[in-house]
């Protein structure tokens, strides 16, 4: 079966600048998408076309089956989406402005009342549903938002940014509801946050310069940073000094950092490849009769390989910022 979302060689052009360039990816139902990218790489772009805000240079989104530039209107009733910032219609309440939107995806009377009662708990929004959305705090601002991208619980949900501006507690709310959502749709968030990406996605694209330089498992991505498979190796500075040159010489080991301290020796060891060298390194203390105080394996991190990554695409693109 085809996927939710079928992204295909998306490109948007600002005059000469390309902001997005050449996106191709497709999202199945229960994957929840993490769009990661420094700012400006292209992330808010993207969305905008997904969604039909943005008519694209070249290339097209399919959404549940429906070309969103062929066929707008079927597209975006699957769609619910999130934008960046506020929510339009600032002098509306959330009460007024969700009943409306309810009303423009054709929910009528019982329906509609219902169905915005349902999408207020789910964001915790009951005790601000009567002032204007202009005086809310961020924080329920993007509530608003969230609710009025829920409410006809559509199977595609893009969200731009969804915990920007939230508190810890909101965060971890928020994250918990696209969690609960999820199952029974095809989602894609943006988001800075790399722990985000860790606690809700399924999946990670990394964009930079407007084009998409990585895409896997929050793990299969950490796999890739120089870390990973690496060991640090705590011993006494005789130790260290005796072991070094040794450990330079292992099969495998592509570079080895030592420090010293009072403490004693540390020894960081990058493998080759990010094979494993774990057990090599500590065999290899033991035929030398080396007492190791610690010794650990790293996994390596997404926030490495988003630094590693991005860094280098947005200096070959001549776009940092
Ligand atoms: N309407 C526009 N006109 C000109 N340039 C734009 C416009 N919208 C976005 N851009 C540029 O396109 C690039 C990508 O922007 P955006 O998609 O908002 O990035 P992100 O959401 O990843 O931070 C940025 O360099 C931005 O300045
Ligand atoms: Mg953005």
């Amino acid at each position: 079966m085809a996927s939710l979302i079928e992204i295909r060689k998306l490109r948007k052009q600002f005059g000469a600048f390309v902001a997005v360039d050449d996106v191709s990816f497709s999202v199945d139902r229960g994957e929840v998408l993490g769009f990661l990218g420094p700012n400006g790489a292209g992330k808010s772009t993207t969305m905008k076309m997904i969604t039909g805000f943005l008519t694209p240079t070249a290339g097209t989104a399919v959404v549940s089956g429906h070309d969103i530039g062929k066929e707008p209107m079927k597209a975006k009733e699957k769609i619910g989406y999130l934008p960046e910032g506020a929510p339009a219609y600032p002098e509306m309440t959330p009460q007024s402005f969700l009943r409306f939107v309810a009303e423009v995806r054709g929910l009528r009377g019982a329906d509609r009342d219902r169905r915005v009662d349902e999408v207020v708990s789910r964001v915790s929004l009951e005790s601000h549903l009567y002032v204007p959305i202009e005086s809310l705090s961020k924080g329920y601002k993007r509530r608003v938002g969230l609710a009025q991208a829920i409410i006809h619980d559509p199977e595609v949900l893009v969200m731009d940014e969804p915990t920007d501006g939230l508190d810890p507690n909101q965060k971890f709310h928020v994250r918990n509801l696209i969690q609960k959502m999820a199952p029974n749709k095809a989602t894609i968030l943006s988001t800075h946050i790399l722990e985000e990406v860790e606690a809700v996605c399924t999946r990670a694209i990394i964009i930079a310069a407007g084009r998409i330089i990585a895409d896997g498992t929050p793990d299969e991505l950490a796999s890739r940073s120089a870390n990973h498979n690496s060991v640090l190796l705590r011993l006494k500075r005789e130790s260290g000094t005796q072991l070094r040159e040794k450990l330079e010489k292992l099969p495998g080991v592509k570079r080895v950092e030592f420090k010293e301290d009072d403490a004693g020796a540390s020894l960081h060891l990058f493998s080759e490849r990010g094979r494993p060298i774990l057990k090599d390194v500590s065999r290899l203390a033991f035929d030398q009769r080396v007492e190791v105080d610690e010794i650990r394996e790293e996994r390596g991190k997404l926030d490495e390989v988003f630094r590693e990554l991005t860094h280098e695409a947005t200096v070959k693109a001549g776009r940092e910022n």
